[in-house]
């Protein structure tokens, strides 16, 4: 079943929403022309990650300091596992999830 977050015409640089979807925040992003669908939480203790900051492709959360690298989703400054990425689906025009 596809579940459709966002038309794609609204997918800019710098883009940053979260979606809830089945009792799961999702993050939506569009990174250096990459539109990127993960879970709304840090995979060190769970902080909602959409007020991280973002330079330069590292995603860094608000609450301990833990950078992510988007490209890999991997924890760049600390043993902790990697980002939880999802894939996106589309349809029309709309960008979503396949569920
Ligand atoms: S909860 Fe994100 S760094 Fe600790």
């Amino acid at each position: 079943m596809f579940i459709a977050l966002e038309r794609l015409l609204n997918l800019e640089e710098g883009y940053r929403q979260v979606f809830q979807v089945q009792g799961r925040s999702l993050l939506l992003l569009v990174v250096e022309g990459r539109t990127l669908l993960l879970e709304n939480r840090c995979p060190h203790q769970g902080t909602p990650l959409h007020n991280a900051t973002l330079t330069a492709g590292v995603l860094r959360c608000a609450r301990h300091g833990i950078e992510f690298e988007l490209a890999s989703g991997r924890a760049l400054n600390a043993q902790c596992p990697g980002l939880a990425y999802l894939p996106l689906a589309y349809e029309a025009d709309r960008v979503g999830i396949d569920l």
